[in-house]
């Protein structure tokens, strides 16, 4: 039976969460799909803070020049300048729902520093940011009688009035627009159909598509492959930003040692016990991610050495603990390390896309109804590169711009929503063989991106990877379509999806820029441009969603 909401919102992170307050407080019902638990996500695992202007001694304009200057040209600066000068209201609700920043001795806002910023403009609780703005954002969430969350509910694919014609054999409509979801609950494995004029993907990043991510397991680009299998325009996919500084440990795990562990003095060190950054930037130890992360890779491969050191021994431990105390604890428990005391092993791992569906500033994709912001979104902000913490920042500015959008679709489109949604189609049964070759080819794709589409590319490992990843494509489909489906097969075929999309667009950029380094091309182009994959006739194409019974 088919659920009916105003508003339909995947995802329960900062993204999620702040758009469906918004859109209660417009009195509208509102579903929240969500994969996991519901504090399961990106958000809760923050470390740094939110990039703001708030003090008296920063501005808009450096802000922005700072955004556009780690973006590497290929920021929109008027995206940008939007977005900065929204921040400050926004930060100010997060605050009115009851979170606190940590501050200083004398009650100011203690400011973090970050790589990239000129200024000391980071917001934090400590190093557990994240985790404090998803619990206050959770418990708004509980006090609303018009928000319904569904936990274990997996979204597996868009319904557009596009889809219900040819399942019907109808012409399609025009314009095309969203009608509902598939959504998979995981605990009973049925499918259930949403339906609602309004659907937000809040569905974060793709870290797992690498194979060694700070991003955890619900990670898996779902809502880029939806979009896409939908016919909606992803940009800028090849920019895919490797955190310089995780812990090294020999297992796939891979913790965030906060790029404010740098702000508060921290530097590199090589094996040589030498300092190296100021090699490469002026900013030395805090030049944007994408300089630090190439610089990490170019002294471990020039020295062979598996990781390079952390070194922030001229603090004192109590000052450590109390400043950070995840990392602090996380690297005395799985390490043995103080830091007070010891160096850091630590190696850059893949972190954030600032790529992903393509909207305008209030969040709304080319597909009426569809709205897509945080992570999953490209708005213009981030370019070629993000600056530090300015991803919580988007998403809260991104979310509230798109609460008043859809509200005013909702008013003007009242007949939106009213569509007889074609129920699932079960295939039934299962192939003996599907665990072991979803796993197998789980780790095959997540190795092969991570190396041949790593943080310094070549055409001739480009194409090498496409191979590979068509190839996984055909095998994942033959599942996909001839069984029923499970969470870890839905997000195999999603990130094989992703992989070749980040791929398309690398290939696309005749250049090196920002996150997309190249050695076939190593210059910049004079005009930066963004790089864009469409679904060719998406709903055609066998195998990718649309078109069918699913
Ligand atoms: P998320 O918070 O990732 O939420 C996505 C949600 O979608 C989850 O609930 C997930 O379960 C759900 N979901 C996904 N697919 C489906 C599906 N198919 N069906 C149903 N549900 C689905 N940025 C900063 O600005 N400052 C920082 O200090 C900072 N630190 C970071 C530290 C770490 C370790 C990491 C990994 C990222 C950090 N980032 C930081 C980046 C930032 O946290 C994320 O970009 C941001 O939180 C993304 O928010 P989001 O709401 O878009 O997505
Ligand atoms: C960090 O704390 O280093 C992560 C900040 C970010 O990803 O913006």
């Amino acid at each position: 039976m088919t659920k009916h909401f105003d508003v339909l919102v995947v995802g329960s992170g900062i993204a999620g969460l702040w758009f469906a307050l918004k859109m209660a407080d417009q009195k509208k019902r509102v579903a929240i799909i969500t994969k996991k638990t519901r504090a399961e996500s990106n958000t809760n695992y923050a470390q740094g803070g939110i990039a703001c202007v708030t003090s008296g001694m920063d501005d808009f304009e450096s802000h922005l020049r700072d955004t556009m200057e780690a973006g590497d040209g290929l920021c929109n600066e008027a995206v940008v300048r939007e977005i900065v000068r929204d921040g400050p209201p926004r930060i100010a609700e997060l605050i009115d729902l009851g979170l606190q920043f940590s501050t200083t001795e004398t009650g100011d806002y203690d400011l973090g520093q970050e790589g990239g910023h000129s200024r000391r403009r980071i917001l934090h609780v400590k190093d557990m940011t994240g985790k404090a703005i998803e619990t206050a954002l959770l418990n708004a969430i509980n006090r609303s009688d018009r928000i319904e969350v569904f936990e274990h509910a997996f979204a597996i694919d868009l319904i557009t009035t596009d889809k219900i014609a040819r399942r019907a054999d109808r012409p399609p409509p025009s314009p095309n627009r969203i009608a509902g979801l598939y959504v998979l609950d995981v605990l009973t494995n049925a499918v259930m159909t949403f339906a609602a004029p309004v659907v937000m993907l809040a569905t974060g990043g793709i870290g797992q598509v690498y194979r060694f991510t700070t991003n955890p397991d619900i990670a898996t680009g779902d809502g880029v492959a939806m979009a896409y299998r939908a016919g909606v325009p992803i940009d800028n996919m090849e920019f895919i930003q490797f955190h310089p500084t995780t812990l090294y440990t020999l297992n796939n795990e891979r913790f965030l040692i906060s790029e404010a562990v740098r702000g508060e003095g921290a530097v590199l060190r090589n094996f040589a016990g030498e300092t190296f950054m100021a090699a490469h930037h002026p900013r030395a130890d805090l030049a944007p991610r994408d300089v630090v992360a190439r610089a990490i890779d170019t002294e471990m491969k020039q020295s062979g050495t598996p990781h390079v050191w952390l070194d922030i021994r001229h603090h004192p431990e109590d000052y450590l603990r109390s400043r950070f105390p995840t990392i602090f604890e996380t690297c005395e428990r799985v390490l043995g390390l103080n830091l007070a005391r010891d160096l850091i092993p630590v190696v850059p791992a893949a972190h954030y896309s600032c790529g992903g569906v393509s909207t305008n500033l209030s969040a709304e994709t080319r597909l009426p109804g569809l709205y897509a912001c945080g992570e999953v979104a490209c708005t213009g902000l981030h370019g070629a590169n993000r600056l530090a913490s300015n991803s919580l920042l988007e998403a809260l500015v991104l979310a509230h711009r798109g609460a008043a959008s859809a509200g005013e679709y909702l008013d003007y489109r009242p007949d939106a929503g009213a569509d007889d949604l074609p129920e699932w189609v079960d295939l039934g049964g299962n192939d003996p063989d599907e665990q072991v070759v979803i796993s197998h080819n789980w780790d095959e794709l997540r190795l092969a991106m991570w190396d041949y589409v790593g943080i310094v590319r070549t055409t001739k490992r480009l194409e090498r990877a496409r191979t590979r990843v068509r190839n996984l494509a055909r095998e994942v489909q033959e599942y996909y379509w001839n069984f029923s489906v499970k969470p870890k097969l839905l997000e195999l075929r999603n990130l094989i999806q992703v992989a070749d999309l980040i791929i398309e667009c690398a290939l696309q950029r005749k250049e090196s820029r920002g996150l997309h380094e190249t050695m076939d091309y190593p210059d910049k182009l004079p005009v930066a441009e963004n790089s864009r994959v469409t679904a060719p006739a998406a709903q055609e194409k066998p195998g990718w969603g649309n078109g069918s019974a699913r």
